[in-house]
């Protein structure tokens, strides 16, 4: 359990961070969310924070689709996360979860006349998915929540009663994650997550048009595949059955990291186990996350003084 979190403008012990149940947010899922990860590096005796910039360029995005104000920049929000990991002085993998919303209490459905506030919390975190290596997923039964009703670039709370209806339905049909179709019938991503195609030797991952959040993990592995492993993602529209047939299949973002699909629907992708292609962008992400590659060092932000 985490001991601080930020509240109301400042750091509090976790227990002093409550909301009424009048809260509009709580009433209506009427917030936004980050998921951020920071990587313990026990050889430098250092925590770095992965491309905390990016995901507090997508938390305004968010804001802006929502009507939340978001009164703090993105260096602002940067100075409080490192604050908070400071305060818990965490020397493991770390999960950072801030959170913008409505939170005047009250009744009534709207978005605007409301009061926003933030509130940031941080706890050690391990795997999402146990099974990184080898994921076996299904194709949901439930649909991608589309633009024009409850939009999926913003990474809104409410929205993710529709992950959980997926997440929770491939679990217990005993899976360990969901593939979201969206309403055109065309592949998504994960339940949290976004998706790779691996088909004779290219990259595929579905366009920012397929109601997708436009994950930053999923950016980097399109930057890190094409400047390291010489490979050009496509971003194109994906079928269903492309799935079935795919040479490779992997999961990746923040929470996942970087999961191989060994089956989809039963159906095994390629030998049914974690192929060649996937093996190298796990192997680079992971040393790229840790701070290990000094290209690419930039995109970790160390929370100690050194
Ligand atoms: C629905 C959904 N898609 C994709 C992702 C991946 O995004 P990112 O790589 O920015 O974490 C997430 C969150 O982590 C998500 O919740």
């Amino acid at each position: 359990m985490p001991r601080f979190a930020f509240f109301d403008g400042e750091i509090v012990p976790i227990e002093a961070a409550k909301v009424s149940i009048m809260t509009h947010a709580f009433n209506y899922g009427t917030g936004c969310f980050e998921g951020i990860r920071a990587y313990w590096d026990e050889a430098e005796g250092q925590l770095f924070v992965f491309r905390m910039p990016e995901h507090y360029q997508r938390l305004h995005r968010s804001a802006r689709v929502l009507h939340i104000g978001l009164s703090y920049s993105v260096e602002q929000l940067g100075h409080i996360t490192l604050e908070l990991l400071r305060r818990e002085g965490y020397r493991q993998d770390t999960y950072i979860r801030p959170l913008i919303y409505k939170s005047s209490e009250g009744v009534g459905v709207r978005l605007h006349d409301l009061e926003d506030s933030v509130a940031m919390f941080a706890l050690p975190f391990g795997r999402y998915v146990e099974k990184e290596e080898g994921a076996e997923v299904m194709v949901s039964s439930w649909r991608r929540v589309g633009d024009n009703a409850v939009p999926a670039r913003a990474k809104i709370t409410g929205a993710y009663v529709n992950s959980a209806l997926a997440k929770t339905e491939a679990v217990l049909n005993g899976y360990d994650e969901a593939i979201v179709l969206n309403q055109d019938g065309h592949v998504s991503e994960g339940s949290a997550e976004n998706l790779f195609l691996v088909r004779d030797g290219l990259l595929i991952t579905p366009p920012v048009t397929e109601n997708i959040l436009e994950g930053i993990t999923r950016a980097t592995i399109i930057e890190l595949a094409h400047e390291e492993l010489g490979r050009p993602t496509v971003e194109r529209p994906v079928d269903r059955t492309e799935l079935y047939v795919a040479d490779e299949l992997f999961l990746c973002g923040t929470g996942v990291q970087v999961a191989a699909v060994v089956s989809v629907d039963r159906r095994p992708v390629g030998g049914g186990q974690m192929g060649p292609i996937v093996r190298q962008v796990r192997e680079l992400y992971f040393d790229v996350v840790r701070g290990r590659v000094s290209r690419y060092r930039h995109w970790c932000t160390p929370v100690y003084e050194g």
